[in-house]
């Protein structure tokens, strides 16, 4: 039996994808390769090139592999972009989840481990966020997401379909030997950008605010490593394999990181005195945004390896630097 990573070109598919072949898992992926990378793909993973949206290219995927367990990491994922092509959000996240849930019911697939954000809860009331806090998204995207978590929940009461939700925080860092990482067209990411300035491949860094209601009136983010995060998708899978019911978990550190002192760790890390100024907000960014994540610790037994700030970004500056233009694609 294989595991189907859907998005495994992407940056933490690939990483997925990676993990899941070393740890012996048969492993078939699909992507598109619109936003992914082929370079990225562990080369010991099937790989098909194809879209969810494409119902008769997932059928004959779903015919010609044996598949026990889908991890779903296919979405457009740009927050800002979201809200000037919200269509584009509910056609590719939406539909094709609701396309890929078709092909699975008719293939008796019944377990799904999906990607899901931080975005589902919109402007938090309280810190940290816990999985019974409000969802009430501001923008397309979380939006996106949360429908898709709730399609799910109608599916699995339909048909048996099984799914772990897992809210991701701000996920960063490289696997370790700087072999995969980070690679997006535009990069939208704080600390990517930071790290290309380090390089040289940008004069400077913008920080999107100073005036927030913050210890240092920068955004507060919880940063999570991208490992970290595939071991709670390898536990989520195994979770679903012992026949678990349906789950929401958070994936954070509990740990809240301003944007300033983001770019301290870097210039640490890097040993290069990166120039930076403050700029306007940018739209929908919240103030602070950082997670509970007892649940998935509890549940999944999820032990972060990697929660030193300094260490994801080292992680991310040995892939950045070994990589200075991505995957040249
Ligand atoms: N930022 C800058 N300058 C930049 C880029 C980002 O100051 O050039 C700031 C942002 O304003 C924000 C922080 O850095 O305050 C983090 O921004 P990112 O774009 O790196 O990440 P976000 O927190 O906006 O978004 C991430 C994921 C989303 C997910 C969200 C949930 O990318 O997919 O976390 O919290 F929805």
């Amino acid at each position: 039996m294989s595991i189907l990573v859907l998005g495994g070109a992407g940056y933490i598919g690939s990483h997925a994808v990676d993990t899941l072949v070393n740890e012996g898992y048969d492993t078939v992926v699909v992507d598109s390769l619109v936003t992914g990378h082929r370079a990225a793909v562990n080369k010991q993973a099937k790989f098909y090139k194809g879209d969810i949206l494409d119902e008769q290219f997932l059928n004959n995927v779903f015919e010609q592999e044996e598949i026990e367990t889908v991890m779903h990491f296919a979405a457009f994922s740009l927050v800002s972009e979201s809200m000037t092509k919200p269509l584009k959000y509910f056609k590719n996240n939406t539909a094709g989840l609701v396309n890929l849930l078709e092909v699975m019911k008719n293939h008796g697939v019944n377990q799904i481990v999906f990607s899901s954000t931080a975005a589902t809860y919109g402007v938090p009331k309280e810190l940290p966020i816990t999985e019974s806090s409000p969802t009430n998204p501001i923008n397309p995207y979380g939006e996106s997401k949360l429908m898709m978590e709730k399609i799910m929940g109608w599916a699995d009461q339909a048909y048996g379909i099984k799914f772990v939700a897992l809210r991701y925080f701000n996920v960063a860092g490289a696997k370790l030997d700087g072999s995969i990482g980070e690679a997006h067209h535009p990069e939208t990411h704080l600390i990517p950008i930071i790290l290309d300035t380090a390089l040289g491949n940008r004069n400077r860094i913008t920080i999107f605010g100073n005036d927030y209601n913050t210890k240092d009136g920068t955004n507060v983010r919880d940063y999570v490593h991208v490992l970290d995060l595939i071991d709670a998708h390898i536990a989520a899978m195994k979770y679903l394999q012992a026949g678990n019911p349906s789950n929401v978990f958070n994936l954070g550190s509990s740990n809240g990181f301003s944007n300033l002192e983001i770019l301290q760790s870097a210039i640490k890390v890097t040993g290069v005195n990166i120039p930076y100024e403050i700029g306007a907000r940018r739209g929908g960014d919240p103030d602070s945004l950082v997670a509970m994540s007892k649940k998935a610790r509890e549940i999944l037994e999820w032990t972060p390896r990697y929660e030193q700030i300094d260490t994801i970004i080292s992680s991310a500056w040995q892939w950045h630097q070994k990589h200075p233009n991505g995957y040249g694609d």
